[in-house]
C-alpha cells in the first residue's frame, strides 16, 4: 500500500474500470478499488454480460455495475479487458478508438489479424496499451530479470488441474504463451525464433489440452515447454541454463536461485554457490496494474507493449500450426 501512495500525484485524476469480472476480472476490480482508495482516483465500475456477476463485483468493491461495456465509453480513461479472448478485438478496439488506455489481458487477441487491428486503435488514438503478460510482474522474475545473461537452454512445466474456463482458446493460448512470451524477453527481443516443433493433443476439451514445444532461436538457445491443463497438480516451473549459471524460478512459490561458481573456488564441486534470491512479495496483478496507471500518468510506453503481446501470439500460433502439422500425420497420413 505504501507503494502506491507513492503514486498518489501521478495516478490521482484517472478514472478506471474493469470489463469482465469472472475468475481473474475479480481480482483487476479489487486492485483498482484498492488503487483509488490509496490515490483518491476514481474506480468507477465494472461490466459483465453476466449481470449477477458484476453485481457482486460491484458491490465488494463499492462501485457501479454494467451489463453493456459500451456505457463506459465517455466515463472513464483506462480500463482493464478481461473478458474471454474472443472477444478481446472488438471490446479494446472500442475503447481505444475513443481515446481510452486500455490493459488487454492475454493473448492480445485469437488472431495476428485481430492484434493488428487493436494496435492500429492505438496508434490512431495515442492510447497507451499494455498486454497482461502478468509473469513478468512475478516477484521471482522480477528479481531474477537483472541477473540474466544469455540463457542457452531452458526446461518449463506449467500444469494445472483441468480449469473448467479459458476454454475458447487451447492450453498453448491459454498458458503456454505465458511461457513464450517469456523465453522471448529473457533470450533478447531482437533475437529471432528459427525453429519450432511440436506435439498437442485435445484430452478433454475439443481444443489442445496438453502440449509440448521446442523453440529454437537463432543465436542458439533453446527451449522445451510443456504445458497443460488436465494435470493433478499445479506446477509452474522454469529451469534453465546460462553461462556459468543454473536458473531455477518458479512462478508458484516465487522462488528464483542462481546456481554457479563461487568466486575464488578452488575446487569445482566444493565451490558451488546456490544463490536463492531476495523476493520482494507483491501481488504481481497490483504491480501489473500500477504500472499501467504510471504510464498514462507519466506519458510512457508500458513496460509490455502490444508489440510483446503480438510477438508472443505469433509464436503460439506457431507452435499450434506445428501442432495441428503434427496431427495430421499421426492421425490421417
Ligand atoms: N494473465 C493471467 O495470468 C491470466 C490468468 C487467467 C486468465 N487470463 C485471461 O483473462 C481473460 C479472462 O479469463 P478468465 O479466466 O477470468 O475467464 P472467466 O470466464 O472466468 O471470466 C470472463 C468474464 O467475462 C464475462 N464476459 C464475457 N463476455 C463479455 C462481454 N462481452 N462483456 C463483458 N463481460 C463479458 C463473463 O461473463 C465472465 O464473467 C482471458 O483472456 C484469459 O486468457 C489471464
Amino acid at each position: 500500500m505504501e507503494e502506491i501512495a507513492n503514486h498518489q500525484s501521478s495516478t490521482i485524476n484517472l478514472r478506471t474500470a474493469v470489463i469482465g469480472v469472472g475468475s481473474l476480472g475479480q481480482h483487476h476490480a479489487r486492485n483498482y478499488a484498492e488503487i483509488a482508495r490509496a490515490n483518491g482516483s476514481e474506480f468507477v465500475g465494472v461490466s459483465d454480460t453476466n449481470e449477477e456477476n458484476a453485481k457482486q463485483i460491484a458491490a465488494q468493491n463499492n462501485c457501479d455495475y454494467f451489463t453493456d461495456w459500451r456505457e463506459l465509453l465517455g466515463k472513464v480513461d483506462a480500463v482493464s479487458i478481461v473478458t474471454p479472448t474472443e472477444t478481446h478485438c472488438e471490446i479494446a478496439c472500442a475503447f481505444l478508438e475513443s481515446g481510452v488506455n486500455v490493459l488487454v489481458e492475454k493473448p492480445i487477441a485469437r488472431t495476428l489479424a485481430e492484434a493488428d487491428a487493436i494496435i492500429a486503435a492505438a496508434e490512431k488514438s495515442g492510447a497507451k496499451l499494455m498486454v497482461g503478460h502478468l509473469e513478468r510482474f512475478n516477484p521471482a522474475m522480477v528479481a531474477l530479470r537483472p541477473l540474466v545473461t544469455k540463457p542457452l537452454y531452458f526446461e518449463i512445466h506449467r500444469v494445472s488441474p483441468f480449469p473448467n474456463r479459458s476454454l475458447d482458446v487451447d492450453v498453448v493460448l491459454d498458458v503456454m504463451i505465458h511461457d513464450l512470451d517469456a523465453i522471448q524477453w529473457l533470450v533478447g527481443e531482437t533475437v529471432k525464433v528459427s525453429g519450432i516443433h511440436a506435439v498437442g493433443i485435445p484430452v478433454i476439451s475439443d481444443k489442445v489440452d496438453a502440449a509440448n514445444a521446442r523453440i529454437e532461436f537463432e543465436n542458439g538457445a533453446v527451449a522445451n515447454i510443456t504445458a497443460s491443463r488436465i494435470g493433478t497438480e499445479k506446477i509452474r516451473k522454469t529451469r534453465f541454463y546460462q553461462t556459468n549459471g543454473y536458473v531455477v524460478l518458479d512462478y508458484a512459490t516465487k522462488f528464483a536461485s542462481v546456481t554457479s561458481l563461487a568466486p575464488n573456488a578452488i575446487h569445482p564441486l566444493l565451490g558451488i554457490s546456490v544463490n536463492r534470491l531476495e523476493i520482494n512479495d507483491v501481488e504481481p496483478l497490483g504491480a501489473e496494474i500500477e504500472a499501467f496507471l504510471e504510464s498514462i500518468a507519466g506519458d510512457k510506453t508500458p513496460p509490455i507493449t502490444a508489440h510483446d503481446g503480438r510477438r508472443a501470439l505469433e509464436l503460439a500460433l506457431g507452435v499450434l500450426g506445428k501442432i495441428d502439422e503434427h496431427a495430421r500425420k499421426v492421425f490421417f497420413e
